[in-house]
């Protein structure tokens, strides 16, 4: 499939903002319309940085539209002018759903409704960016998700991305939408707001406080860095099969707790420089995805595979840029000391 002109909704966050910076870099040629409400998780700033999106002129190879996707009309109108939409809009952090979980149904799933039928409108391709927690959690021993796994999810968050998935299917099979879904497991990089895992960590050393670990601290992510999420996702743009769920992980399995322990070694910290905090209520022990069949069918290798060297750059990235992150910082631990976190 030819793509000139691709809608990134959410494209201010965390793994949009990389997507775009991909794109830039290995098809110069698509036009990028960025559709973001720039919520306390997207930042303008992603794009200016460098330069390449000249503030005064930005019609060269990109455009920043801030609006909703729950807005039906600003919502139509982008997705006409698009060759093929990706929805990574959301309310994207488990703690927040706990406690505001309205705005993250409306976002992650009527905002999805409102995408789907610009999309079934205009006969136009949706890939949505989904999670692998819509899969729910997973023992020590048992063996990864794959995408016939049934949908069990734990939080608010991650049931109203599993809804916004069933409303796809139910495009799909009832009005022949073509929607595809890629199914992600945790990503790290560059941009990633200072709530989540890894950066808040990352943040805390480097402002000379202890790193944070949940509970017992043995709960077990399976990591893939951005870039590799950015390269499956343009192979699904481009090849995935409508109606299809692909799933991209890096078969790369770590607790919290060995993550920490990665980063003190960067840091050349004590093993010790680390407290134990209030837990996630539900907290889901363990996810991971077998994304073998992605891989065969669309020809994807994850590229970014030594993960302590890859950590090592990330932590460089948030040392570099205090500024990009010192007042997003300063509100998420506000919230997180009302939880005991
Ligand atoms: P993020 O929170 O960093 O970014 C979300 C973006 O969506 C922000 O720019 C925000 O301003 C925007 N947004 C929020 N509500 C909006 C609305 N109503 N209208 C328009 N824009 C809105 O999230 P992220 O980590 O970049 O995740 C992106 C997507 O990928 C999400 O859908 C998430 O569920 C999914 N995902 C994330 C991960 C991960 O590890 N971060 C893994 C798998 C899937
Ligand atoms: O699995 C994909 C999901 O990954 C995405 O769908 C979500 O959008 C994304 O936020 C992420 O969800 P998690 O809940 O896994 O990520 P988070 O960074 O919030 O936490 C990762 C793990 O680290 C989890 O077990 C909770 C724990 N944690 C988190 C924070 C912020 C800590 O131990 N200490 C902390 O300070």
């Amino acid at each position: 499939m030819v793509i000139k002109r691709v809608l990134v909704a959410g494209g201010a966050g965390f793994i949009g903002t990389n997507f775009v910076r991909w794109t830039r870099q290995h098809f110069p040629h698509v036009y990028i319309t960025v559709l973001d409400s720039f919520t306390y998780a997207g930042q303008g700033k992603n794009f200016y940085e460098d330069g390449w999106i000249d503030a005064a002129d930005n019609s060269a190879a990109c455009e920043v539209v801030r609006g909703d996707v729950c807005d039906t009309a600003i919502v139509d109108t982008l997705v006409s002018q698009a060759d093929v939409i990706i929805n990574f809009a959301a309310e994207s952090h488990n703690d927040v759903s706990l406690h505001a979980p309205r705005t993250v149904v409306e976002t992650n799933t009527l905002g999805v409704c409102v995408l789907l039928e610009a999309v079934r409108a205009h006969n136009k391709r949706l890939v949505q960016v989904s999670t692998d927690e819509v899969f729910g959690d997973l023992s020590f021993t048992q063996p990864a998700f794959t995408a016939e796994s049934p949908y069990r999810p734990s939080s608010p968050y991650s049931a109203s991305k599993a809804s916004a998935d069933l409303l796809l299917g139910a495009w799909v099979r009832s009005f022949g939408l073509d929607g595809v879904i890629s199914v992600s497991t945790n990503n790290y990089g560059p941009f990633q707001h200072p709530e989540k895992f890894i950066p808040r960590q990352i943040t805390e050393l480097l402002s000379g406080r202890p790193a944070r670990l949940y509970g017992s601290g043995r709960h077990v992510r399976d990591w893939i860095h951005v870039d590799d999420h950015c390269a499956a996702l343009w192979k699904i743009l481009m090849y995935g099969k409508p109606g299809q769920r692909y799933l991209v992980g890096a078969h790369n399995e770590i607790s919290n707790y060995d993550v920490v322990q990665g980063l003190l070694t960067i840091f050349g910290l004590p093993k010790d420089s680390y407290i134990h905090v209030a837990d996630r209520a539900g907290h889901d022990i363990r996810y991971a995805l077998d994304s073998s069949r992605t891989r065969d069918e669309l020809g994807w290798q994850p590229q970014h595979l030594d993960f302590m060297s890859e950590l090592e750059t990330v932590v460089g990235w948030y040392d570099a840029h205090r500024s990009w992150w010192a007042k997003a910082k300063e509100s998420s631990e506000k919230l997180y000391q009302k939880t005991g976190q």
